[in-house]
């Protein structure tokens, strides 16, 4: 039988509606190398950027019950979609339990810009959300926003095809209007396309900056568990439980494509009502 660990108070529970999320769970994993993390993968919902706000709400409430029931003592919600869907709503929800979510790095870009003009790519769930428009409400007034969905990335990405005809293409038409319009960064708002920052670099040129917002998040992480009384915990359990709702196979071959060390994984299912999971034991 397929037996999962123990999970520590210091253990980090991470979602993302498939694998976009692994680009946040690497720089959580750089920047503290002594708490386990379990993540899960959702990827037999994924996408999410096309649902409703309110389903891809209640697929992160049931995710996060799954998570603190394992034992995770803070949740990184590592998906601009969900963050904009479920962050609000499960701080409310779960009021003693940290959360950590993703926005879209505006602010910074906002900062920095020198020509006024920045591009956002981030799926249409995040643009729709409330924490994107306020973000941009707060802290880029002055600057012109450009956006893209970038329709079908996710998926490619998914396959783990990070730089063939498909992608390039998606992304080349997302990007060379920008381009046109004179921006001078390009800020990442859904946690999938990390994976294809050489391909939007060699698009954009050495000009561009491409912002990702994953050391930030994982250097909030950090401070945030910081706080949490892991007392009594052994500090050298740094093992990675990967979950996936979809097929084993597709995601070890994800896997095997990205840096991750000392992780093992695990199929879990949802009910059919979509209420519950449940973790699938090998026989
Ligand atoms: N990785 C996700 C995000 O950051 C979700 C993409 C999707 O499932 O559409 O938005």
């Amino acid at each position: 039988m397929n037996k999962l660990p123990y999970f520590p108070k210091n253990t980090i529970g991470i979602f993302d509606s498939g694998v976009g999320g692994l680009s946040v769970l690497r720089e959580i994993r750089n920047q503290i190398p002594d708490s386990p993390l379990i993540y899960f993968g959702d990827q037999i919902h994924v996408p999410y950027g096309p649902r409703e706000l309110e389903e891809v709400y209640s697929l992160s409430k049931v995710i996060t019950q799954f998570l603190l029931g394992l034992g995770a003592g803070i949740i990184v919600v590592a998906c601009n979609t969900a963050s904009a869907a479920a962050l609000y709503p499960l701080r409310e929800e779960f009021p003693d339990i940290p959360f950590v979510g993703m926005e879209p790095a505006v602010k910074p870009a906002a900062e920095k810009t020198n020509t006024g003009n920045v591009g956002v790519l981030a799926t249409p769930a995040t643009f729709q959300g409330k924490l994107y428009n306020s973000v941009v409400e707060r802290f880029a007034k002055n600057v012109k926003i450009y956006q893209n969905t970038c329709s079908g990335l996710v998926q490619e990405i998914e396959k783990g095809n990070f730089t063939g005809v498909k992608t390039r293409h998606i992304l080349e038409n997302a990007l060379y209007p920008m381009l046109e319009n004179k921006i001078d960064s390009v800020v990442l708002g859904c946690t999938h396309y990390p994976f294809v920052i050489p391909l939007i670099k060699e698009i954009v040129g050495p000009e561009v900056a491409v912002i990702d917002p994953a050391p930030a998040v994982a250097k909030q992480t950090m401070r945030i568990l910081s706080n949490v009384d892991d007392s009594g915990t052994d500090r050298n359990q740094n093992h990675i439980t990967l979950l996936t709702s979809g097929s084993i196979k597709e995601f070890q071959t994800f896997i095997d494509m990205i840096e991750i060390n000392n992780y093992k994984i695990h199929q879990v299912k949802w009910s059919q009502n979509r209420s519950e999971i449940n973790i699938v034991h090998e026989k």
